[in-house]
């Protein structure tokens, strides 16, 4: 028998390579508007789990149903409980992130929303993106190291046949607490390198990471951060349109994804 340590690390790579090897059968889609995910819910069929393993009272929304060989799983964190609008940010979203992941033991996620694009490094309104890469724009915390673990930059779960076969574009995210730009949070967006904001992104790949499942960002573009426009009346102008070109290019991943194995995406 092997060493101890030597068997288990072998036994445990070989684990994940047969899982590598099985056409993914469970996908998680996390949305953090009611207004982005309902088209979603709609086209896929998707009904509420009235039975999910959420703790009782949080309002969070677990949609499920069957596509082609897949189990489709779509959480929305639902309207805040003292203020009745959507639980958007990265609380909400990590929150719902872990407790999904424990619950469905997803094959992928996939985060989905809406985001400010940045017209400087080639976005529009409407582009929908597959994000390279996501980072923090709100969390400076100038001591060595503690500076990187704030910005916390993550590359995303590479899918390079799925970005060639949709011919999306793709640049990195930054995500903040805020829909507005701060003087410190441009700084920081500039600094990320970001195509694109959003509020959830950098907190769903931290818990996926931790919880290593792998993960995948379709943001599609409401309003230019740095257009001339205020963020609020662009973003609620556009969100109608936009959220259904997210359902479309959602639906083209998931039919890419139907058959195939993580290491083909
Ligand atoms: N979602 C849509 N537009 C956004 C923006 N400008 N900032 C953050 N999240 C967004």
């Amino acid at each position: 028998m092997a060493p101890h340590g030597e068997g288990s690390d072998a036994s445990v790579e070989a684990m994940v390579a047969q899982v590598e090897k099985h056409p993914i059968s469970s996908i998680l889609i996390i949305i953090a508007m009611q207004t982005e995910a309902l088209p979603v819910v709609n086209k896929f069929q998707l009904i509420e789990n009235p039975h999910s393993s959420f703790p009782k009272g949080v309002p969070w929304i677990h949609y499920h149903g069957a596509y082609k060989d897949i189990i489709i799983n779509l959480v929305w964190p639902g309207k805040d409980l003292t203020f009745g609008v959507d639980s958007v940010g990265t609380i909400s979203a990590s929150l719902v992130t872990y407790a999904s992941i424990q619950a469905l033991q997803p094959d992928l996620i996939i985060n989905a929303g809406t985001a400010g694009g940045f017209k400087e490094k080639g976005a529009a309104i409407g582009d929908v993106f597959l994000v390279s890469h996501v980072a923090f724009h709100d969390r400076r915390i100038p001591i060595p190291v503690f500076d990187l673990y704030g910005v916390g930059l993550r590359q995303t779960y590479s899918t390079p046949n799925l970005l060639k076969a949709l011919n999306l574009k793709t640049g990195k995210l930054s995500t903040g607490d805020s829909l507005d730009m701060s003087p410190h949070d441009e700084a920081s967006i500039t600094a990320n390198d970001a195509t694109v904001k959003d509020m959830e992104g950098a907190a769903v790949a931290y818990v996926a990471e931790l919880l290593k499942v792998p993960a995948i960002f379709v943001k599609a573009v409401t309003d230019m951060v740095d257009g001339e426009k205020p963020t609020a009346e662009e973003f609620l102008q556009n969100l109608a349109a936009v959220t259904a070109t997210l359902e479309e290019v959602v639906t083209q991943v998931i039919d890419f994804i139907s058959g195939k194995c993580l290491p083909e995406l």
